[in-house]
């Protein structure tokens, strides 16, 4: 039994939409949550910085916050660092976030499935080899959204709907007869802030798949592996820190409008 943290980070306020599956799974544990927004996009960053970013982040969290275990919220950062950060702390439970391919393809009817993730995330060597093992199995329609997570970062619902427009036209046509788009896959955990802006480009009968509640399922799962939950419920509500390098109220915000969490944040000195 621990009570220590789990930290969680992404490369702003996308990562919520994990911490949002994170809470609800694991109701007794405290986390630190890192928005490096002072560093975003990271989806257009090369691997090279999104390592460098990685490793500063985790060794804040050890050394600062002696954390329990790490999940990274970003399918970005997950497809560039994560073998990285397995190797640098091979004692450390450590979950990441991949495209839902696998879930998308036992659920689509039409076996063509839309992908919308950061060009980084399409491009890695880590998502083509996921794709390669299903590609048999289910055409993907890959749609790489550039501007779309700044969009979301800044809250910008111009911006949000001009991108979602955009992307969710280039795509083709959405719907439930032979050879349309049935299943979504959102592959950016900015994205799920974003569904209300995409529903108007997909229609309704869509199905959208997010990685937030397997991340949380396997977090348990790690963490009662090796005795590492905490041992009993918080009497305080707020079980949150939040923290980042950009502009800390911004984050506060989001936290309040998306997860109905009132934390305070802090700027992220690593
Ligand atoms: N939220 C991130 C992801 O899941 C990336 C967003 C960004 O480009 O910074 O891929």
């Amino acid at each position: 039994m621990s009570n220590r943290p789990i930290g969680v980070f992404d490369s702003g306020v996308g990562g919520l939409s994990v911490l949002r599956a994170l809470r609800a799974e694991l109701p007794h544990e405290t986390f630190i949550y890192v928005a490096d927004s002072g560093h975003a996009p990271y989806g257009e960053r090369d691997d090279g910085y999104l390592i460098d970013r990685a490793h500063a982040i985790v060794n804040w969290f050890t050394q600062s916050h002696q954390i329990k275990a790490l999940v990274v919220a970003c399918n970005t950062a997950t497809a560039a660092a994560i073998h990285v950060l397995r190797q640098a702390y091979p004692d450390m439970p450590i979950v990441g976030i991949e495209p839902a391919l696998k879930p998308a393809v036992a659920q689509s009817k039409t076996k063509v499935i839309g992908v919308m993730a950061t060009r980084s995330t399409l491009n890695s060597d880590k998502f083509k080899r996921l794709l390669a093992s299903l590609d048999d199995q289910a055409r993907f329609v890959l749609q790489p959204c550039s501007g779309l997570a700044p969009a979301i970062e800044e809250f910008n619902a111009t911006k949000i709907g001009a991108a979602c427009a955009e992307y969710t036209r280039a795509m083709g046509t959405f719907g439930s007869k032979s050879g349309e788009i049935d299943t979504l896959v959102l592959g950016c955990t900015h994205y799920p802030f974003a569904e209300a802006s995409l529903r108007l480009g997909t229609g309704p009968t869509v199905t959208y798949l997010e990685g937030g509640s397997p991340v949380a399922q396997q977090t348990r799962r790690l963490l009662a592996g090796v005795n590492q939950l905490s041992a009993e419920p918080l009497t305080d509500a707020i079980n949150v820190k939040l923290f980042s390098s950009g502009y800390p109220p911004a984050l506060a915000s989001a936290a309040r409008r998306w997860l109905n969490l009132e934390a305070e944040a802090f700027s992220l000195r690593e």
